[in-house]
């Protein structure tokens, strides 16, 4: 199995609210429908909440648990909305021929302090074992601390990278940049240097951005290759395993 990440930051406007980047979508599906023809079949595809998660869980203010009637509600339509991202991302994979699912994480988990406890990944394995894509995301899910938290698509990719044959997030830039310069390898030894470049995201992410994303692959303790998933072709490449502009995290 290979697990591939496309970042909200892809999938949606992240400056937005609840908007969805069409022509990433698109093409992000039509390169996945040929590399799903060409018989790479052996994908976990997750995705993060962009615009439909971030701004929501400012707005009712998720982000230290679900305790206020507000909050409940909040929390219920935060879930409603990244279930709606991740569906307009599986209708395009089912235009390009690709037999994607969504499987919520919110209806397979549960989180203890904001961190997976369990996870049940039997549909989403059963899905890849019966040719088919299982699709996961950012989501809010209950927390038997906090009532209810965020889990983010980057802890998703954590938590299943650990059993892939290869990790690869696609976001909205080359990689890890240092001094303007794509940062090819980042390694135990040069991993203080480069976090020191590395920023949140400017953006509305209650998640982290590249600091959170890298904190979890290093958790991870397997290689992946952070890539643009503005260039397709890119994160085609990847996924047959050849190579491609990225930095590799190991
Ligand atoms: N040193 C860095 N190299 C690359 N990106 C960085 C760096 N520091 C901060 N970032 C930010 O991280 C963002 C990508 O992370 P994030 O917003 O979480 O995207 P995603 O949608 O992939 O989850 C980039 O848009 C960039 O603004
Ligand atoms: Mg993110």
């Amino acid at each position: 199995m290979q697990v591939l990440k496309l970042g909200g930051s892809v999938l949606t406007k992240k400056h937005g609210y609840m908007e969805l980047d069409r022509n990433n979508i698109h093409a992000l599906a039509s390169m996945l429908g040929n590399v799903w023809k060409s018989g790479v079949r052996d994908i976990l595809l997750i995705h993060g909440a962009g615009s439909f998660g971030h701004p929501l869980v400012l707005k009712y203010g998720l982000g230290d648990g679900i305790r206020t009637d507000a909050q409940r509600e909040g929390m219920a339509i935060t879930h409603s909305t990244c279930t709606r991202l991740s569906l307009a991302l599986v209708d395009a994979l089912v235009e390009n021929n690709v037999p994607a699912i969504t499987v919520s994480p919110h209806s397979a988990g549960i989180l203890e302090n904001g961190r997976i406890k369990r996870f049940d990944s039997s549909i989403a394995g059963g899905l890849l074992s019966a040719g088919m894509m299982p699709v996961l995301h950012g989501d809010m899910m209950l927390d038997e601390k906090k009532g209810g938290a965020v889990c983010s698509g980057d802890q998703l990719v954590s938590y299943f990278g650990k059993n892939a044959e290869r990790v690869i997030l696609g976001t909205n830039v080359d990689g890890i940049m240092a001094d303007g310069k794509l940062v090819p390898e980042i390694t135990s030894r040069n991993l203080e240097d480069i976090l020191s470049h590395v920023r949140g995201s400017g953006s509305a992410d209650v998640t982290g951005g590249m600091r959170g994303k890298l904190e979890e692959l290093l958790r991870m303790g397997r290689p992946a290759y952070i890539a643009n998933a503005l260039h397709p072709e890119r994160i085609e490449k990847l996924l047959r395993g050849e190579s491609a502009p990225c930095t590799v995290v190991k």
